[in-house]
């Protein structure tokens, strides 16, 4: 399993963890990161037998090159308990845990996995952690949060949930949410993790959903949430840098390095001034270009 640094996450997509048949498509779409849902997208009714079946597709399924996640219950919903017992004997790479309001509730899954690994005869730590802030509270806490377990490699954003939190109206600008989105990429850059963006509703808009994409990736997000098959390739070609990206940021690193070696700090290309921040953004797309998609 590759480190939350190098392991690419530009699209999770979300399939209920009731339904058989999605399952079994997921695996063929080539997202970066499959997450079979036990929270709001499966009914109260179907929560016991999507266990079961998430247990099994997890053993069964081929993956591929695709990360491997399972979304539990919230903390204290009490469902989290039997949904850990189910899914971590299963291996998954990944847990993602919807509406963290704290750290502690972070830190309580962690050690509940770490039980359930050695009572398997796992190796302790290998199962890492995904945290979803979808809360007024999570998002006060979020520096707490970013930084409380060691097996956390990203937070996502729960838009959907956060706005109806605070009594927000979503608006297609979604100015709203805009102080949630950059607090939560600047927490996950302070301490190391990945930026994991909103999801788009309207799966048959893909123009729509491109400049959703555009506007997280713009923001600093590393990858977003999908729920439909439409939507992975957009979003993952939305978050890799494009050729002509990757070769301006390169012409920049080069023209740095021969600047640097004369003495000068700051200098200018193409007519622009390029100096420390420049340098260090295009550095990060080199670093993104060349992440592990595997
Ligand atoms: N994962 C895998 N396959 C999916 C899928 C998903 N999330 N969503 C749809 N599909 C499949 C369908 O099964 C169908 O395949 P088939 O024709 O081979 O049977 C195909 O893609 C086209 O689906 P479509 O008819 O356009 O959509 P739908 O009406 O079946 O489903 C949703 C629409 C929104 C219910 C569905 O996309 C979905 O369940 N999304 C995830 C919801 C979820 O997990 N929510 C909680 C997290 S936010
Ligand atoms: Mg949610």
């Amino acid at each position: 399993m590759e480190t939350g640094e190098t392991r690419a996450r530009r699209c999770i997509l979300y399939v209920p963890g009731s339904d058989t048949r999605k399952m079994e498509k997921a695996v063929t779409l080539g997202a970066d990161c499959m997450c079979f849902d036990l929270e709001d997208g499966v009914a109260w009714n179907q929560k016991e037998n999507a266990r079961s079946l998430i247990a099994r597709m997890l053993r069964e399924l081929d993956f591929g090159a695709s990360e491997k996640c399972a979304r539990i219950n919230a903390i204290g919903s009490g469902m989290e308990s039997a949904d850990l017992e189910a899914i971590v004997p299963a291996r998954p790479d990944a847990i993602v845990i919807p509406k963290v309001n704290d750290a502690d509730q972070l830190r309580w899954v962690s050690a509940e996995i770490a039980k359930r690994e050695t009572k398997n005869e796992m190796e302790t730590g290998t199962i890492a952690l995904i945290g979803m802030i979808e809360s007024a509270r999570g998002l006060m806490n979020v520096r707490e949060i970013a930084s409380a377990d060691a097996r956390l490699q990203a937070l996502i954003f729960g838009a959907e949930d956060y706005a109806a939190d605070v009594g927000a109206t979503r608006t297609r600008e979604g100015l709203e949410v805009l102080y949630a989105r950059s607090a939560i990429v600047s927490a996950c850059a302070a301490f190391g993790l990945q930026a994991i963006d909103l999801l788009y509703l309207d799966f048959r808009d893909a123009e729509g959903l491109r400049a959703e994409a555009m506007r997280g990736a713009q923001l600093g997000y590393a990858g977003m949430q999908t729920i439909h098959p439409n939507q992975v390739d957009i979003v993952q070609e939305m978050f890799t840098p494009s050729a002509d990206e990757i070769a301006n940021a390169q012409r920049i690193v080069d023209a740095a390095r021969e600047h640097f070696s004369q003495g000068r700090g700051a200098f200018a290309l193409d007519n622009k001034m390029v100096d420390m921040p420049i340098i260090k953004a295009a550095e990060r797309v080199l670093a993104r270009a060349g992440m592990k998609r595997e």
